[in-house]
């Protein structure tokens, strides 16, 4: 590995170290909390100090009691083993760096340990709120505090039981075209449930007063998460499965449509009728259309050890 001269960046999109460690094919890395520039550690205090009064405003009761108990310092890009110090006392998560992209199983695989596949570059200074892929603030801030919530931290770990089940389920099949067009189907619908409750999830409030953000696409973005529950332009409707699964996302944009759930165990037992819905081949032909789903994805799953 070559040397990198302390302070020197760990900008999205342009950290030499990161195209190191891809290029290493590594996964998981350490943080290499001294690269962090002047100008990361002040994008995270500005991303800090503008969400907190719109965290206030529209987050879930949990997510705000997550971000009291990991103690992030509103100041710096916080070090992942201060943040775990307090996570894995809650609820046994851990907050692990990754170089970049994980694929789809083995993401799912980590949630299933505990282990929370975390970016550690930091957007642009000049770009806030522009968002090229994750990063720190997203995984961190947006993520992390949520997974301090037993309920929540227990449905992370039924969606990599459920990777289990359709890396089994796909595994079974014999004819290698049918094997990847149903496995695709049912990577699709996964990818899709994720996305509607633990990326741009809505849910109730306690006794009829209105709605709050738990979704960390929303919980990191100061112009969406107004938007998700205040705008007129943005539907809301209450989650369904089988509406969820069937339905397509783009992720250039603000998302033009929203799904509510009743509360956690509500999204839990949808975790659960997910993986049933499965084991019964009902996952096997859902909508066409995005996500589309990388060959890397389907290989994860096709060479997982399973069963
Ligand atoms: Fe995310």
């Amino acid at each position: 590995m070559p040397s990198f001269a302390p302070g020197s960046g760990l900008t999205t999109t342009e950290a030499p170290f990161i195209e190191a460690a891809k290029a290493n094919g590594e996964i998981y890395i350490e943080q290499p909390f001294d690269l962090y520039s002047a100008d990361n550690h002040e994008a995270w205090r500005r991303l800090y100090a503008q969400m907190l009064p719109l965290w206030e405003r529209y987050a879930n009761d949990q997510f705000m009691k997550g971000i009291e108990n990991l103690c992030l310092d509103p100041q710096r890009v916080p070090r992942l083993d201060d943040v775990n110090k307090f996570l894995s006392k809650l609820t046994g998560f851990k907050a692990k760096a990754v170089a970049g992209y994980v694929p789809a199983f083995r993401f799912f695989d980590s949630l299933r340990e505990r282990d929370f596949p975390t970016t550690i570059t930091v957007r642009r200074l000049d770009k806030l709120d522009y968002l090229p892929e994750p990063d720190i603030f997203h995984d961190i801030a947006g993520h992390v505090p949520m997974h301090t919530d037993p309920a929540f931290a227990d449905t992370l770990v039924r969606f990599g039981d459920c990777a289990h089940t359709a890396a089994e389920y796909a595994q079974s099949i014999k004819d290698p075209d049918e094997q990847i067009r149903v496995l695709d189907s049912i990577i699709k619908a996964m990818a899709r449930f994720f996305w509607f409750t633990i990326e741009f999830g809505l849910m109730r409030r306690p006794n009829g007063k209105g709605l709050s953000v738990y979704g960390s696409g929303l919980l990191s973005s100061a112009g969406e998460i107004a938007y998700s529950i205040d705008s007129p332009d943005c539907q809301r409707y209450p989650l369904q499965l089988e509406w969820v699964i069937n339905q397509y996302f783009e992720i250039d944009h603000y998302q033009p449509l929203l799904f509510v759930a009743d509360s956690f165990d509500h999204v839990f037992s949808l975790v659960d009728e997910l993986e049933k819905w499965m084991k019964d081949g009902r996952l096997n032909n859902v909508a066409p259309g995005e996500p589309l789903v990388a060959e890397a994805d389907l290989r994860s799953f096709l060479d997982a050890q399973v069963g």
